[in-house]
């Protein structure tokens, strides 16, 4: 029976063995620990900083330990607290909504648009209040948001936006790169990210010349010089073993991107016709990353197909299985079943299948195949 993983680092790795190793021990040699502290940690963090910059179209990147510590440094750098309303989206990973929580912030709710998985405009725009100091729409498995809509709305009402791009670095909307779209864009390297680290990383990225000082001082105590600060801060420097790693990897991303778009063809003429199953679509001003392939089962059948799907060696993911306006930790902002629809629906019906870069022909076919099995049997 053929194996069909979700993820493969190892694969990876392997692929990049010798430069990894050479700069993990380069790295190692100079004592390329904490940023800050060493010229060759400073040097290696800096080099990720501008090349990952660069290509999401930003003029800063600001290096950290997470993607979670980005969402959070990017809503301390608003000064964003207690009786302040951040409206966002409740499918999504828990960073997003936890980090307004951490705050004191009141996360607000606003539904989805079903094709996308993203935030909706029109619902954002209903949530809007005197409090509403942010607006956080994430672009969710490598797809951005309707930002054309999303900025006419913040626009409207001179509300920033924070893009979490944890799951879309590459992506492009409109003609224009992700961080483009947002006065601050968050980033994740978690290490099954389109870009990952051997550990936790991420990264904030602006085109705000006084943002990005802000936030260098945040990740480092609010650190205004040696031993003196100027806000009250958090500890989130992105090492040198990371970013070295990061360094190494950065030049592939562009390929790897491409071949997670060619697997995503393939399993779109494959599976077209599929009773059962409804592909991902690509809004037509979008350039997808695939950081993953999102199909929906109707029927209550999802659960099965995922179990046979494992039977049969197909690794398969639920992201994500509940709404966060309905986990015990966020009721307290009001949440009520049918409160979000299409969010719940998307919780029941998403499935993720294998679309990594190391997918071979033969497993991407195997993967088709099996599903096409299960609906005809
Ligand atoms: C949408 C989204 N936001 C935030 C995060 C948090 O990133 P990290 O795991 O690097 O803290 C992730 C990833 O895990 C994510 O997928």
């Amino acid at each position: 029976m053929m194996k069909v993983p979700l993820a493969n680092l190892p694969a990876q790795y392997a692929a990049l063995k010798a430069e990894m190793d050479a700069a993990l021990l380069s790295a190692l040699a100079d004592g390329a620990f904490v940023l800050g502290t060493t010229p060759a940690a400073n040097e290696r963090v800096e080099t990720l900083e501008q090349n990952v910059a660069a290509f999401c179209g930003a003029n800063h990147g600001i290096a950290v330990n997470s993607g979670t510590d980005a969402l959070l440094l990017s809503l301390m750098a608003l000064n964003i607290g207690p009786g302040d309303e951040v409206i966002t989206t409740p499918f999504t990973f828990v960073a997003t909504v936890e980090t307004v929580a951490l705050l004191g912030a009141t996360p607000i709710f606003a539904d989805i648009d079903p094709v996308t998985f993203n935030l909706d405009a029109a619902k954002v725009a209903e949530k809007i209040t005197p409090r509403t100091k942010a607006i956080l729409p994430v672009h969710l498995f490598g797809q951005m948001a309707d930002m054309t809509a999303l900025a006419e709305v913040a626009c409207a009402h001179d509300i920033p936006l924070i893009g979490d791009a944890a799951q879309a670095i590459g992506c492009a909307h409109a003609g224009k790169l992700v961080a483009e779209w947002s006065l601050l864009t968050t980033l994740s390297f978690y290490p099954t990210k389109n870009l990952g680290a051997a550990g936790d990383a991420g990264m904030v990225l602006t085109n705000d010349d006084s943002l990005n000082a802000k936030l260098r001082a945040l990740r480092f105590h609010g650190s205004s010089g040696p031993y003196r600060y100027q806000y009250v801060g958090i500890c989130s420097r992105l090492d040198g073993l990371q970013a070295a790693i990061l360094n190494v990897k950065l030049p592939h991303l562009a390929g790897w991107n491409e071949a997670r778009r060619q697997n995503a063809a393939y399993y779109a003429q494959a599976l077209a016709n599929v009773d059962g199953i409804c592909l991902p679509e690509t809004r037509a001003d979008n350039v997808h990353t695939y950081h993953q392939y999102t199909i929906r089962v109707g029927n209550g059948k999802r659960d099965a197909l995922r179990a046979y799907l494992a039977e049969q060696g197909v690794s398969s993911g639920i992201f994500y299985p509940a709404p966060l306006h309905l986990e015990a930790a966020y009721l307290r902002y009001g949440g009520k079943p049918g409160g979000f629809p299409e969010s719940e629906r998307a919780c029941i019906e998403v499935l993720s299948l294998p679309v990594i870069p190391e997918l071979t022909p033969e497993q991407r076919e195997y993967v088709a195949t099996k599903i096409r099995s299960y609906f005809t049997a």
